[in-house]
């Protein structure tokens, strides 16, 4: 039988001495590495900024909340008296959409262009003014409210990157509603658990979304997860992509989105800041979906962040993510509109639409001067076009910095990009529930570079200290749980969808006092830190963020699976990809006739099917191999780090609770079918 996942808010012991002699191999972390990392890279500015926003926190945020307007001034910066649900600027009120478009109309810039669309995969451009953006934001208002969404209500929207699911978020919170927004590679089933967890009023989805080679029927999968769902929305309103798939409308529940921006414009709506603009759901743990709610006065942080982070005032700025992340929520719709800039949305890949030059060719066309992208988008790149043919046509005279973030960045690949784009490539750390970068270079303070491999220094407001599994913390240099003291600066998750209880439970009952962050890391003498592991069971894909307990689940649903595990194997693009080990049920189980029992093959592609199926093309799940049995620990729980040892060629010591040492040996060989544990010695006691 199998035995349930474990999935603890511990560290396992394994995977964490793994991180350590991965990063002793990638960071040197030795008493002399360590002493050249003290050269203080920060400035006095930073240092300054720093410290008042932990000394004196109402002082600091009170001038950043500034700079947006309000119609109502907030009573206190800062209410703490029920930690972790720390409220900001509580009583005060304003509007996140007014602050995002109408007020640079107000101020004269209606002309500027707020969007740029460029999509190589639908070979079309479109530049959208801040004018342009508050006439189609009020109007979709205007029908939302006529379809009855008010103040706290819902509105689902699961669109490709278009600017209309900017649109979408900005009139939503125009009228006080909370956004939720689905990310496309998702299933059916995956849209259907959000559907019912958020409850929307409305749901507002396009026909489809354009992939390389293949078109994303959204309006099907929409209708699918309708289908399934217990809760059904009063209308839905759809975009169709004209120039490239119409769908039909089901009378009575869908409006187009042309009957849409056919309403009245409404006015903007203020709300108290710790009201939530939205709800992003995420991975970290099974069973109901993590939905992380985020507060209005969000809006003054990220607004804040870029200038101070990433040292821009105006211009051109391109994060290369997907709205269904948060990345996508912060910086490519409310912090670029927030500071009144242009933010580029690219609907295509890096490489192969149609070639390793489009990247060049954005930064070139639309002047951008600021990039944010993960690394595997760069490592996808250099695996393209190695010697920079590509890069070469182009002129990224306006590119001045680039940053990085998801995952880490091996040095090869950063210097590559460094060397390539001709600007420095900065790394920074931060997680859906910040919502904003918790370490980073912080430009705008002076701080210009970070030290090799480190994701920078803490951004005000985050006092991040690493501890060891006793609590107690750690010395420089030594690696640790990264934790951020109480309280957390404005703009963090407030707390969990309608799930209080499980917010603390989480992120605060492990390490009381602290957010616990999940991630392994240590911070050096100067205060730089260095993001080495999740903890949990969550892991990297192409910067997209998996649960492996998640995909274990759909495994097991397979009749014909006993047992399996899923753990992260490395992969030369995206940093880690998902590699199951299952074990088959023995003829012999009542459950089959003799006809019934299939071969392994079959089943191997019937588990890709079913990840695909259920949770969707994003899970990247395409290496799955029976084994006879899985590592346990008499206790039953699988020893998924000492998996992921073995599959890096990395020494494993087996602990003396395991159930049967020889499994390994079949592991071993299980490993190799996929190229991984070649040169891995056998594991020992
Ligand atoms: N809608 C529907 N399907 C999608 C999708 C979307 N928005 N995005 C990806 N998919 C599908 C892909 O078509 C692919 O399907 P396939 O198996 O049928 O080919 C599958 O999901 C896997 O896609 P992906 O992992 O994205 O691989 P890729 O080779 O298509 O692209 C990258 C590689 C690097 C371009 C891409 O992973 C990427 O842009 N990552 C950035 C993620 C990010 O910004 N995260 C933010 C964290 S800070
Ligand atoms: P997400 O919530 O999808 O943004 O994923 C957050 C996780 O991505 C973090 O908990 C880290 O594990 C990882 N991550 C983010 N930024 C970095 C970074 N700069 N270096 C290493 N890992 C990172």
């Amino acid at each position: 039988m199998h035995q349930q996942n474990e999935v603890g808010n511990k560290i396992e012991k394994s995977k964490f001495e793994s991180s350590i002699s991965e990063l002793k191999k990638k960071t040197f972390v030795s008493a002399a590495d360590i002493e050249c990392y003290n050269v203080c890279g920060t400035t006095p500015e930073y240092e300054k900024a720093q410290q008042r926003s932990l000394n004196d926190p109402e002082g600091f945020w009170s001038e950043v909340g500034s700079e947006l307007e309000w119609t109502k001034p907030w009573d206190r910066v800062l209410d703490d008296s029920n930690a972790p649900f720390t409220k900001w600027w509580v009583g005060g009120e304003m509007s996140v959409c007014y602050n995002a478009v109408d007020r640079h109309v107000v101020n004269g810039r209606g002309e500027q262009f707020a969007l740029v669309h460029d999509s190589p995969l639908t070979d079309t451009a479109r530049k959208i003014s801040y004018n342009e953006l508050k006439d189609q934001v009020s109007r979709l208002a205007g029908k939302l409210t006529t379809l009855g969404v008010s103040k706290g209500a819902r509105v689902l929207i699961y669109m490709p990157l278009v600017p209309e699911a900017i649109i979408a978020m900005l009139a939503t919170n125009r009228i006080g509603a909370i956004h939720s927004v689905v990310f496309g590679g998702f299933a059916a089933r995956e849209l259907r658990t959000r559907i019912e967890h958020a409850e929307p009023t409305v749901i507002i989805a396009a026909s489809c979304g354009v992939e390389p080679n293949k078109i994303v029927r959204y309006k099907d999968i929409l209708d699918e997860a309708l289908c399934q769902s217990s809760h059904q929305p009063r209308s839905c309103i759809i975009y169709q992509r004209r120039r490239v798939l119409e769908c039909p409308l089901e009378i009575g529940r869908d409006i187009s989105w042309d009957e849409g921006l056919e309403a009245d414009p409404v006015p903007c709506e203020s709300v108290e800041a710790n009201e939530p603009l939205y709800i992003l759901y995420t991975s970290g743990t099974t069973d109901a979906p993590k939905g992380v709610q985020r507060p209005c006065g969000h809006a003054a942080t990220l607004c804040w962040s870029m200038k101070k982070v990433y040292g821009l005032q105006r211009g051109v700025w391109w994060a290369a993510s997907d709205l269904g992340w948060v990345v996508g929520h912060s910086y490519i719709c409310y912090g670029p509109l927030l500071a009144g800039m242009t933010s580029v949305l690219y609907e295509g890949k890096p490489d192969r639409t149609p070639d390793p030059g489009q990247y060049f060719r954005i930064i070139e066309q639309h002047r951008v001067n600021a990039l944010f992208t993960i690394p595997t988008a760069f490592r996808v790149l250099k695996r393209a076009d190695p010697n920079a043919k590509y890069a070469r046509r182009y002129c990224q005279k306006s590119l001045k910095t680039v940053f990085i973030a998801g995952e880490h960045c091996d040095q090869d690949t950063r210097q590559w990009a460094e060397r390539v784009f001709g600007v420095p490539v900065l790394n920074h750390w931060w997680q859906t529930e910040s919502g904003s970068p918790i370490t980073a270079p912080c430009l705008g303070y002076g701080v210009k570079s970070v030290p090799p491999y480190s994701a920078g220094y803490p951004v005000a407001g985050y006092d991040i200290r690493t501890l060891r599994e006793d609590g107690m913390e750690c010395k420089p240099g030594e690696v640790g749980r990264l934790v951020a003291k109480l309280p957390l600066p404005p703009g963090f998750a407030s707390t969990l969808w309608r799930s209080d209880e499980r917010f603390k439970k989480i992120y605060f009952e492990a390490y009381p006092g602290y957010y616990d962050t999940q991630d392994a890391g240590w911070i050096s003498l100067d205060g730089a830190v260095w993001v080495v592991a999740r903890a949990d069971d969550v892991i990297n894909v192409a910067g997209h963020r998996l649960s492996t307990a998640a995909l274990e689940d759909v495994v097991l649903r397979h009749t014909r699976v006993a047992d399996a595990v899923v753990v992260g194997a490395p992969d030369p693009t995206k940093g880690d990809v998902p590699l199951c080990l299952y074990v088959m049920r023995p003829p012999q189980d009542d459950l089959f006739s003799d006809e019934e029992i299939v071969a392994e093959s079959t089943v191997t592609q019937e588990l890709i099917a079913l990840v695909r199926h259920l949770i969707g093309p994003i899970a990247a799940f395409r290496k799955a191999v029976a084994v006879p049995a899985l590592p346990r620990t008499r206790s039953g729980k699988a020893l998924r780090g000492a998996i992921a040892k073995l599959a890096r060629s990395q020494s494993v010591k087996i602990p003396s609770t395991i159930e049967d040492p020889s499994v390994f040996g079949d592991i071993k060989l299980a490993l190799q079918k996929f190229g991984y544990a070649t040169d891995a010695p056998d594991p020992e006691f």
